[in-house]
């Protein structure tokens, strides 16, 4: 994994568009098998899990294409119904294929995705979810085996709003005879945009974006074109790094709504924002004040990918920040890695107090999860002196170029 050099202590001063949401294109890339078409994606990002969902479709016997940012998916040569263990330990989000291959094939079989750096990722809720739909599933030898003959429209309630859990019901629900009403769905934008690249498919679906998504059924169309949303966490990242470098960004082609939680909270520890229809741009003087708790809830509430980059943010405010971690267990991995750049930083189970600090000072350090990582590079930039970041290959996982961004508004950074 590549190296991040980094000398802090530079402001920051720019306009930049931002990538196509990993967390969108995922979902829409296993969506595109449910049916035999042809899918072009318009701003399609150039990350490592969408690699690892390119060598899933290529495995499941569709072609694919990329030119650019344009990725074309022809999904009427898929032959094989099942994901071996070297694809599915590259990204364990691909659960997510598991309700697409079942509508495609009624047939699936998944190498059982390992947990990850966030703590344990279990699967119940979709597998609860399918099984409700009329899917019999076993597990074995490391493998779910998951087949239905029938897949029958159904009321499903979700316990939680697991987005991945919403995501594979709804792709299993779409080949289901009759209709599908799911609740407490999870609301979060890119269920909208899957439900717009669906809807072009030819599902009759509708309520993303609202806790009851209703789906009706499935007339297939042959050709479909979409155009994926804009990554609203890296629009978080790009804010929280100039919040706490200090200077002026402004986000060109956002959506504002998609992270509005995220820009009132930099606003409260000082930051001015200015929303417009399609761009948000934020002044920073580099020296914020602690705003209110921050509390990660699922969305509309703050999401937890932008914790760390928050926490990022905060580490020079004055006065004491406070952060409740409430959707994954093991989500402050970040924490000692940042305290070597001499953050006050206490953490007690889901709770993290940040004491802002006159300085920090650069230091050798590991990134250990994808936005961990970006949360060592916005803490880099407002450091003293040069930060050395380490297994930066987690930040290619969800970050398109996020040193050539940076680098664009004037950091001193270098990816080696
Ligand atoms: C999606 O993960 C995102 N990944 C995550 O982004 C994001 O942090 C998360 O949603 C929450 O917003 C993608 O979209 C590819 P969940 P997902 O199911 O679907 C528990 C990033 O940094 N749960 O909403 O896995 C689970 O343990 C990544 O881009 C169950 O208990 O998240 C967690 O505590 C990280 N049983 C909570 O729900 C289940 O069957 C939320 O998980 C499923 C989930």
């Amino acid at each position: 994994m590549s190296t991040w050099r980094i000398k802090g202590g530079r402001r920051l001063h720019g306009s930049l568009r931002i990538q196509g949401a990993k967390n969108a294109v995922l979902p829409i890339m296993a969506a595109s098998i449910i049916a035999e078409c042809e899918t072009e994606l318009l701003n399609c990002p150039n990350l490592s899990d969408v690699k690892a969902s390119v060598d899933i479709l290529r495995h499941l016997g569709c072609q694919v294409t990329r030119n650019g940012d344009v990725v074309n998916i022809d999904s009427r040569g898929m032959t094989r119904n099942y994901i071996p263990h070297e694809l599915m330990r590259e990204m364990r989000s691909s659960v997510i294929f598991l309700g697409a291959i079942l509508a495609r094939c009624r047939e699936a079989t998944l190498s059982l995705p390992g947990g990850c750096e966030l703590g344990p990722r279990p699967i119940d809720l979709h597998l609860d979810a399918l099984r409700k739909l009329g899917a019999e599933i076993s597990e074995r030898s490391g493998n779910i085996y998951c087949r239905a003959d029938r897949l029958v429209g159904t009321q499903i309630n979700l316990e939680l709003p697991s987005v991945g859990a919403t995501e594979n019901a709804i792709l299993a629900a779409c080949a289901a005879e009759g209709e599908t009403v799911i609740t407490n769905a999870a609301r979060e934008p890119e269920i909208v945009d899957l439900q717009s690249y669906l809807i072009k498919m030819g599902v009759d679906m509708e309520g993303a974006g609202t806790p009851t998504i209703t789906v009706r059924g499935f007339k297939p169309v042959e050709r479909i074109g979409h155009r994926i949303m804009t990554d609203r966490i890296v629009c978080a990242t790009i804010l929280c790094a100039v919040a706490a470098a200090g200077g002026k960004v402004e986000l060109l082609s956002v959506e504002p709504k998609d992270f509005e939680t995220v820009s009132s909270a930099l606003k409260g520890m000082g930051c001015q924002i200015d929303c417009r229809s399609n761009s948000v741009t934020l002044v920073s003087d580099g020296r914020l004040k602690a705003g209110r708790p921050i509390l990660t809830r699922p969305y509309p509430g703050f999401p937890t990918d932008a914790q760390p980059l928050l926490m990022a943010a905060s580490l020079k405010a004055e006065g004491t920040t406070v952060f409740v971690e409430n959707i994954f267990e093991n989500r402050y991995r970040q924490v000692p890695e940042l305290r070597r750049l001499g953050a006050d930083i206490r953490v007690e189970g889901r709770v993290a107090m940040v004491t802002g600090v006159p300085e920090l000072h650069g230091a050798p350090v590991n990134a250990t999860d994808l936005r961990g990582g970006a949360s060592l590079v916005t803490a880099a930039l407002s450091a003293t002196g040069e930060t050395l970041v380490f297994d930066s290959g987690h930040i290619d996982r969800g970050y398109e170029d996020l040193d050539k961004q940076l680098l664009s508004l004037g950091a001193d950074i270098k990816k080696e």
